[in-house]
């Protein structure tokens, strides 16, 4: 028996003004998107956006139904929107912001395991890492180099 210890890495950044005018662009791609997001039950709103390496973004928020099971993060929203319709280009980039009706979101809202899951499967399929920032409404924003920092031991296809 041995113990392994499994290290991830990520990036504290103050605000949002500490990020490259690219990354800052796309978090306010995020913040917009979060405006229409349909979240009438939880009152949580989440915005995602995708930075292409056309430079196209692609945007998402999460969309709730009243059988609650049935709505859907903003991450996955975003996601399958880049699949369906910009199957063969590369992502470079994704920005998530979070806030709630209830209180100001200070903290970093990170995306949920199932995102993490799904997130996963296009960044083995593209072999190119995909950077990640989040943030809640105000404050610090946490970037990582890659969705596997936040997926260590994933499960992948080498299992099927
Ligand atoms: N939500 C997201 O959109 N992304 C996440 O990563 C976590 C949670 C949404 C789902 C639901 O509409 C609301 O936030 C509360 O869980």
């Amino acid at each position: 028996m041995k113990k392994v210890e499994i290290k991830t890495k990520i990036t504290v950044f103050d605000s949002l003004e500490e990020l490259s005018s690219s990354a800052k662009n796309l978090m306010n791609k995020a913040i917009e998107a979060k405006k229409s997001a349909y979240a009438p039950y939880s009152k949580f709103k989440v915005g995602a956006a995708f930075l292409l390496e056309d430079g196209t973004i692609v945007t998402g928020n999460n969309q709730e139904n009243a059988a609650y099971p049935s709505g859907m993060c903003a991450e996955r929203v975003a996601i399958w929107k880049v699949s369906s319709e910009y199957p063969h280009l590369k992502i470079l980039k994704l920005a998530i912001t979070a806030s709630s009706s209830a209180q100001i979101t200070r903290e970093p809202v990170a995306p949920c395991g199932a995102c993490r899951q799904t997130l996963s499967e296009y960044e083995l399929k593209q072999k190119d890492e995909i950077e990640v920032y989040f943030m809640g409404e105000v404050g610090k924003v946490i970037k990582t180099d890659s969705l596997l920092d936040l997926l260590p031991i994933a499960f992948d296809k080498s299992f099927l």
